[in-house]
């Protein structure tokens, strides 16, 4: 397969590590890709909106196989381009058409549609300009604290969790008056779930699916999850904590009716969807859908993937993936980001990085980084995530965190508490045990 990945984070450097591994792999371009990815590839520079300009590259270069990284081209319509273009339409999209992405793109399309298949998630009200005086009478119904989500892409900042009824009134409106731009001009108000967060994801081909493995995200900048809201600051997978038990419900209450809405509705779903859950007591609910992998999760979730990642693209492409099998290796991951200081505020781009080549026993996934002169240098707020597989998960995070410590730049900054709330001594076994990764 000649391949062309789109992005350039530590999920694409992780997808990207992992397909290059695939002897069907016979060539693989990253657009734009960073300063990791090229070597594990050829970077090019495309902007990975401009499908004009990706066509000509996929023609060109002769492409078979499109994945795609980010949400950004998903929900303006990559895949939809392709599926009606005459010399397109044969080449595999990995990524769903944009009324999919929708699920991520819209979060009132991603309620009222587990509402329409009775998937367990948050009670809640939509709300806009013409309705904002419902959705203050909502807010006084609810417990603290209120959650308001702008209705559209927010680049991860569009929710507000906020424990006064009064300034959760002035926040809908400000929202709906266009504190995130077009993407709160619609708002919904939800009701708070108290629980543990994880995320479980899937490869689909529109009809059967390949479940991966199970991974927490930890997505405040401070220790103990203080402070701003990031990208994510680290994952670790598997999670002792998601029992088979709860996977089942996951599967029968979530995942199922899920892929059966998508069907009934027509939309042609090939990729990945990422779910991510809220365990409250022992039941798990939606709190949001992607339609793509989550970063880090992916630089967890990846390096415990023994199948190769480019024949089940294959067999997603062929609607096949049933006949296909995603076999998971019986390790741990722990996935640790290098931040840039004042991250995710103000910060400095552009420092040297010294020590982030050839690290024994880690791998080292680079998200904003950008070669210059053949020296590495900062180019993002979240820099490197740094993933180590080990026997369990406390050996995995242990050593993370010293090659996490070992890796040089100027104002470098990593929590060391990633995994630590659900990392036990307990052995591999017993977790693999625990955690279901065979699709039923
Ligand atoms: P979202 O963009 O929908 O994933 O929301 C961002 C974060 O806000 C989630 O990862 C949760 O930590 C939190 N959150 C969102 N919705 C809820 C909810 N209904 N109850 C509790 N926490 C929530
Ligand atoms: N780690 C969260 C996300 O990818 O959306």
């Amino acid at each position: 397969m000649k391949i062309l990945l789109l992005g350039s984070g530590g999920r694409e450097h992780a997808l990207a590590w992992k397909m290059a591994q695939s002897n069907k792999c016979k060539a693989l371009y990253i657009a734009p890709g960073n300063g990791g990815t090229r070597n594990a590839g050829t970077n090019v520079n495309l902007d990975t909106t401009d499908f004009n300009a990706i066509k000509a590259f996929v023609l060109d270069k002769d492409i078979n196989l499109v994945v795609v990284g980010p949400e950004g081209p998903l929900v303006a319509g990559i895949a939809n381009f392709f599926s009606v273009d005459k010399e397109l339409k044969h080449i595999t999209v990995i990524g769903p058409v944009k009324e999919g992405a929708e699920l991520e793109g819209s979060k009132s399309f991603a309620k009222a549609f587990m509402v329409r298949y009775g998937i367990p998630t948050a009670a809640y009200l939509e709300v806009n300009e013409t309705s904002l005086e419902q959705g203050k009478a909502f807010i006084d119904e609810q417990k603290l604290p209120i959650v308001l989500k702008a209705d559209g892409l927010a680049a991860g900042k569009g929710v507000l969790i906020i424990n006064d009824k009064e300034e959760a009134k002035k926040s809908l409106a400000e929202m709906l008056e266009g504190m995130f731009g077009e993407a709160s001009k619609k708002v919904v108000i939800e009701q708070f779930l108290q629980g543990i967060e994880f995320s479980v994801f899937v490869l689909t081909d529109g009809k059967s699916y390949q479940l991966l493995p199970v991974a927490k995200d930890y997505k405040r900048i401070g220790e103990g999850d203080t402070g701003l809201n990031t990208g994510g600051m680290g994952a670790v997978s598997p999670l002792p904590f998601v029992s088979k038990d709860l996977m089942k419900k996951v599967k029968k209450e979530i995942i199922a009716p899920t892929l059966e809405g998508l069907q009934k509705e027509g939309i042609d779903y090939k990729g990945f969807i990422y779910f991510g859950l809220m365990k409250v007591g022992d039941e798990p609910f939606v709190i949001e859908y992607n339609c793509r992998m989550g970063d880090p999760e992916t630089q967890a979730v990846i390096p415990r993937i023994k199948s190769d990642l480019v024949e089940l693209f294959k067999a997603v492409g062929k609607g096949e993936l049933d006949k296909a099998e995603l076999k998971i290796k019986k390790k741990a991951c722990a996935a640790v980001v290098l931040a840039s200081g004042g991250y995710p505020g103000e910060y400095e781009k552009g420092l040297l990085i010294q020590g982030a080549d050839d690290i024994d026993g880690s791998l080292v996934f680079h998200s904003g980084t950008h070669i210059k002169h053949g020296e590495l240098y900062t180019a993002g707020g979240r820099v490197i995530t740094v993933s180590t597989l080990g026997e369990n998960l406390q050996d995995a995070i242990k050593n993370s965190l010293e090659t996490a410590s070992r890796i040089d730049f100027e104002g470098k900054y990593f929590r060391k508490d990633i995994g630590q709330d659900v990392s036990t001594k307990k052995t591999l076994k017993h977790l693999q045990d625990k955690e279901s990764v065979k699709v039923d």
